[in-house]
């Protein structure tokens, strides 16, 4: 007789130290399951993940608790026509031609300033000294926000996501959230006033400017937008650099392939987005009851879509617990638009807006540290640990090379 393992707990410190062995339970045992604490359904085959990104009756109305306390109301609560008008307003800046004409210096010179301060020390501890600083350095460069205030953004994004992963409702966190809400808006409003009288040709005042049959953005929807945009922008770019990396280092053989062609970054990020996804589960609230799984689920309910057990359901991926750079059944040459496989950047309509920017991004930033650390490699006794549990990426990654002559 076999026994039928026990529910996993989300919310469990073995849930938290390693995922994904709960993951295959969930996705063969109970893939929908009421988890009680979190007072949600939680989801975990690929097909009913893509399925709840993809079909409307899942609204986004959960952000409504989860992220506008913080934020204020951002495009990702938002549906229908009112959603396509702001996604049209913002959406250009993230585009190809926008991002390399105006945005690819940028990205370089804050990713060269960070390596040009380990190039010559032979060790560096990659998240600390560059993946954390370099995606949210690069979001206030290109609003046009001040350089001097660079650790400023960092501590309000440290608030930020500390507020978006506070699953046991710590008062001090949930608190700390809510001054960064005040702080940042007595710092942005008068900003984004000034920008309006005087654009540049920065984004935010591209934001300012932008208007779709008459319809343009308020000061408060452009300063809930760069909240947004500190979170969303920051930590997952800043977690897909640290992933990317602690993968290749764990399998030299593929590190050595892409450090000779480096046209193997982008599927090497794309495969890193499967198998390491920068966010692991988002919510959706149906409209109304719906069936998934063969469960019919209430209108009005949360539901947790495990975007990490999707991206490793078997169902999908042949061998999925293997990290693979050259495995061909995973689209690489669509993996950063709305066309993509993988779930690491949701899909539908709501399918990530800095998709591209994530991937200029990711292979500037990996081009110049091959460059820098040409022999890179995990420092001795190093073991790559993942941390976090909504989002989730390697806490810390020592590396040690020869420095270049
Ligand atoms: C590898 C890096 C990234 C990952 C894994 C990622 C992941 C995601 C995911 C999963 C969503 C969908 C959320 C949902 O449907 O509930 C999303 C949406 C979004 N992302 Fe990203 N993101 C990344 C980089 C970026 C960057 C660099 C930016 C901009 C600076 C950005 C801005 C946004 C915005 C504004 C949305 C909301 C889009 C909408 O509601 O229409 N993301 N992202």
């Amino acid at each position: 007789m076999t026994v039928r393992p026990e529910a996993p707990d989300i919310t469990s410190p073995e849930f938290a130290a390693d995922p994904y062995g709960s993951y295959r339970v969930l996705r063969e045992e109970f893939p929908v399951l009421w988890h009680e604490p979190m007072q949600s359904y939680v989801i975990s085959r690929y097909e009913d993940v893509a399925r709840a990104f993809r079909d409307p009756v899942f609204t986004t109305a959960n952000y409504d608790w989860q992220l506008e306390p913080v934020h204020g109301r951002t495009i990702l609560q938002l549906s229908g026509r009112e959603h396509a008008v702001r996604r049209g307003l913002v959406a250009p800046a993230f585009r190809g031609d926008e991002l390399q004409q105006r945005f690819l210096p940028v990205i370089e010179h804050n990713a060269r300033t960070l390596i040009d301060g380990f190039r010559t020390a032979g060790k560096v501890e990659l998240v600390g000294q560059f993946s954390t600083h370099f995606p949210i350095n690069v979001i206030v460069d290109m609003l046009g926000l001040d350089q001097a205030d660079h650790a400023r953004f960092q501590r309000w994004y440290t608030s930020i996501i500390a507020f978006l992963g506070n699953l046991s409702q710590d008062p001090d966190i949930a608190a700390a959230g809510l001054r960064t809400r005040e702080e940042l808006a007595a710092y942005m409003l008068p900003i984004i006033a000034e920008r309006r009288e005087n654009p540049g040709d920065d984004l935010l005042s591209r934001l300012c400017l932008a208007e779709i049959d008459g319809t343009r953005m308020s000061d408060e929807d452009i300063k809930a937008f760069v909240s947004l945009l500190l979170a969303a922008g920051g930590e997952t770019t800043d977690k897909a650099v640290a992933a990317l990396f602690a993968n290749l280092l764990r399998n030299p053989e593929q590190l050595a392939a892409v450090r000779e062609d480096r046209d193997l970054i982008a599927p090497a990020l794309a495969e890193t987005l499967r198998y390491t996804p920068p966010v692991h589960m988002i919510m959706r609230q149906p409209a109304e009851d719906v069936e998934i799984g063969g469960v019919t689920i209430p209108a009005g309910s949360t539901v947790t879509c495990l975007i990490g057990a999707a991206n490793r359901d078997p169902g999908r991926y042949r061998d999925p617990e293997r990290f693979d750079i050259f495995r061909d059944d995973l689209k690489t040459t669509s993996a950063f638009s709305a066309a993509a496989d993988h779930l690491a950047f949701a899909l539908g309509r709501h399918f990530c807006v800095g998709a591209l920017l994530a991937k200029t991004e990711v292979e500037v930033g990996a081009n110049l540290l091959l460059d820098a650390m040409p022999d890179m490699r995990l420092a001795d006794g190093a073991v790559p640990v993942e941390r976090g549990v909504f989002t989730r990426g390697p806490g810390s990654l020592p590396v040690e090379f020869t420095p270049a002559a």
